[in-house]
């Protein structure tokens, strides 16, 4: 249903008239016709790609995801051929991209709407946020850039710009937040192609309105922003302190065969590096560390000797010349490449100590 704009905010600032939202709109078409990005998920309103495309921006950066859209949009062109894909593939095609619980739920809803919808994204609203991993923002963005509905959107890039506008002093990251923008949103929506409007919105966002240093001289909507200081907005609770995790690995080769594991947690149904319940008294072979959500993981591998019983279970020998059709986490992916890089180097020069990975 097409929102009115009555004011930018009904609990910040002066609100702004009817007029100010009609002016605010032209000022960032007009900057959007000059200085929009040309994306290519813009090109197309076929629902299946607006909805991989929404799945593969929430949490990572457009240049990211551009090169796993189209190599997506290729590989599985529509609901029906994701729906067929086995759990493995998707997860394989979503490697390097991370947080996998969002591939996981992207083939989830394909087979809902293939086994439910009969092929295609139902038209309504109520429908599509049952689908697993689809919430108000995917919705709203599928109403606006597949459908042309006049469906207001708030992600990261809007948040920050709508926190300015408004001066927001509420964190962003509470109910009453994202009440307030939502609202923003809303009210600055225009009853017709709310697709180019959200784009501008974010286009914006990305490119002048931009965390610590925004753009200000640049901005075509600078007049109506009420941020006293806008690069100390927005506001957010303050963060968990990170939490520091060790974890020991194994790597354990045979002839021309690795020893992995299912994973059954952090990285459900990808493979890694067997998980030592007990770090070896030793330096590790290779050290390294990556975020996770509030978590800082040192990865720890340890070389081992073949383990002459049965692997254990979730565990398996894979040839070597398998192992870059496995789903992998980047982390294990890595360690595992530099673990076989430096065997190599091992193997052709024996009378050498082992090099050291450790950094
Ligand atoms: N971030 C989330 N959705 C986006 C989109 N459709 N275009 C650019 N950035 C986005």
């Amino acid at each position: 249903m097409p929102v009115e704009a009555k004011h930018f905010s009904a609990k910040s600032g002066p609100a702004a008239t009817r007029s100010d939202a009609a002016e605010f709109r032209a000022a960032l078409r007009r900057w959007f016709r000059a200085h929009g990005r040309d994306l290519p998920w813009r090109k197309t309103t076929d629902p299946y790609a607006i909805l991989v495309s929404e799945f593969m921006l929430q949490q990572t950066q457009v240049a990211t995801v551009l090169p796993y859209y189209s190599e997506w949009i290729r590989r599985f062109p529509d609901f029906a051929s994701l729906a067929a894909a086995t759990e493995s593939e998707v997860l394989h095609a979503w490697q390097g991209l991370g947080y996998y619980a969002r591939a996981r739920n992207l083939h989830a809803a394909a087979k809902a709407v293939v086994h439910q919808h009969g092929g295609k994204l139902p038209r309504n609203a109520h429908a599509i946020r049952q689908l697993p991993g689809v919430g108000r923002y995917t919705a709203n963005a599928i109403a606006a850039f597949a459908f042309g509905d006049s469906a207001p959107i708030v992600e990261a890039n809007i948040s920050r710009l709508l926190a300015r506008l408004i001066n927001l002093r509420e964190p962003i990251d509470t109910v009453a937040g994202q009440a307030a923008l939502w609202e923003t949103a809303a009210s600055l929506l225009p009853s017709r192609d709310a697709a180019a409007h959200n784009s501008a919105l974010m286009d914006l966002g990305a490119t002048v309105c931009i965390s610590r240093r925004p753009r200000c001289p640049t901005c075509p909507v600078q007049k109506f922003c009420q941020a006293a200081d806008p690069a100390a907005l927005p506001i957010k609770k303050a963060r968990l302190g990170l939490k520091l995790l060790t974890e020991a690995h194994a790597f354990r080769r045979r002839k021309e065969s690795v020893l992995l594991e299912k994973s059954e947690n952090r990285w459900r149904g990808m493979w890694i590096l067997p998980r030592l319940a007990q770090a070896p008294g030793r330096q590790p072979f290779y050290r390294s560390s990556f975020p996770f959500t509030n978590h800082r993981i040192t990865l720890n591998i340890f070389a081992c000797a073949e383990d002459p019983g049965p692997p254990a279970e979730r565990q398996r020998w894979f040839s070597l010349t398998a192992l870059e059709s496995l789903p992998m986490p980047s982390p294990h992916r890595r360690a595992l490449r530099q673990m076989l890089a430096a065997e190599e180097a091992h193997s052709f020069a024996k009378q050498r100590p082992h090099p050291s990975l450790i950094r």
